[in-house]
């Protein structure tokens, strides 16, 4: 899969007043549209950095549809739409009709005929969201919780708030590594697009050769490829941990795991190679032992829980910029940011 024609066209995700109403992916998308979602997501934060509830999406159903397995993402997209008082409904994709061979067309069709105003779609095949928002339910609004090896923007826009909260600083002074499986990772291919479009100039990328997508010198001048990981987490603010995508390796891209964690795994002595306050995260699930060490995962400098919690908020301001224009249209509201 070649990295440059995974773009999606920025248009199918705005509305004709530039508004979000698809979130699909973060490629096309502005500086200023990312920085609203961060700002709106700030503010469902309260000073003593705990959620808040809004009814802001009262009467409106939201649909979780994951036809791929997740824990966090699930559960997060569900707890942002109850918190902002949604109707949620978990699709339990396994159990639906879609395994008596419905068609993803017809199940989707059905469920929008239940009076669906949101469809959080997480699949296994790159471009489904997208196909669903241009081509099958484009009046219903798409946010994709993961594609293939596409996309993942809420969890780049939970990786993006938490750098901002952690760090204090602005995204143009940060260092940043991404470590591990980018081949097969929506999440670092997201990672990138949002941390160049706020600005980072300092975008490493650690991996092996076999570990690398196609079409990664187009990524831009501002990220650059590290094979030796001490070299590259070399005065870092910040370094993402991956886990290797095993599901979505077809032949072995590496000699074993326990090599790939003697060459590549975090541990104390190559995080002492980075700034002494650089952060550690990962998207989780985590392989412990394997990307990085458990001393490091539960150490002082891991944020990986605040990622999680993050990522309510990033969901909660998702899901209301999506729902924007429509509320702005019924005379609801005036905008989301409160
Ligand atoms: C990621 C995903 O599903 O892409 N996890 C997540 O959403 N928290 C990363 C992964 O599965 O490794």
């Amino acid at each position: 899969m070649h990295f440059a024609k995974l773009h999606t066209p920025s248009q199918i995700q705005l509305n004709q007043h530039g508004h979000l109403k698809h979130f699909v992916t973060i490629e096309g998308l502005s500086k200023e549209t990312l920085t609203q979602i961060l700002d709106t997501a700030e503010t469902f934060i309260n000073e003593n950095n705990q959620l808040i509830t809004s009814p802001v999406l009262e009467g409106k159903t939201v649909m979780n549809l994951f036809f791929e397995n997740s824990t966090r993402t699930r559960t997060t997209f569900e707890a942002a739409a109850k918190r902002l008082s949604a109707n949620v409904l978990n699709i339990d994709i396994a159990r639906s009709s879609t395994s008596k061979g419905e068609t993803l067309r017809d199940t989707l069709w059905n469920l929008q005929a239940m009076a669906a105003d949101i469809f959080v779609v997480r699949h296994s095949s790159s471009g489904a969201a997208h196909f669903i928002a241009k081509d099958v339910c484009p009046t219903v609004a798409i946010i994709n919780a993961g594609d293939g090896r596409h996309a993942h923007p809420t969890q780049a826009m939970l990786d993006m708030l938490t750098i901002r909260r952690e760090t204090k600083k602005s995204f143009g002074e940060l260092s940043v590594a991404i470590i591990g499986d980018i081949k097969h990772s929506r999440v670092a291919r997201s990672d990138v697009a949002a941390l160049q479009t706020l600005g980072c100039r300092d975008i490493r990328v650690i991996a092996p050769n076999t570990l690398l997508p196609y079409g990664f010198e187009e990524y831009g001048s501002e990220v650059r490829l590290f094979n030796n990981m001490d070299e590259g987490v070399k005065d870092c603010d910040v370094i993402m941990t991956l886990r290797i995508q095993n599901e979505r390796i077809d032949s072995p891209a590496l000699a074993s795991q326990l090599e790939f964690h003697k060459m590549y795994g975090l541990n104390d002595a190559r995080l002492a190679l980075a700034k002494p306050d650089c952060i550690v995260m990962h998207p989780g699930p985590m392989n412990r032992g394997v990307e990085i060490t458990s001393k490091i995962a539960d150490g002082s400098q891991a944020v990986i829980l605040n990622q999680v919690t993050n990522g309510i908020a990033v969901r909660m301001a998702v899901l209301a910029l999506s729902m924007q224009g429509q509320l702005q249209e019924q005379g609801l509201i005036d905008s989301i940011a409160l």
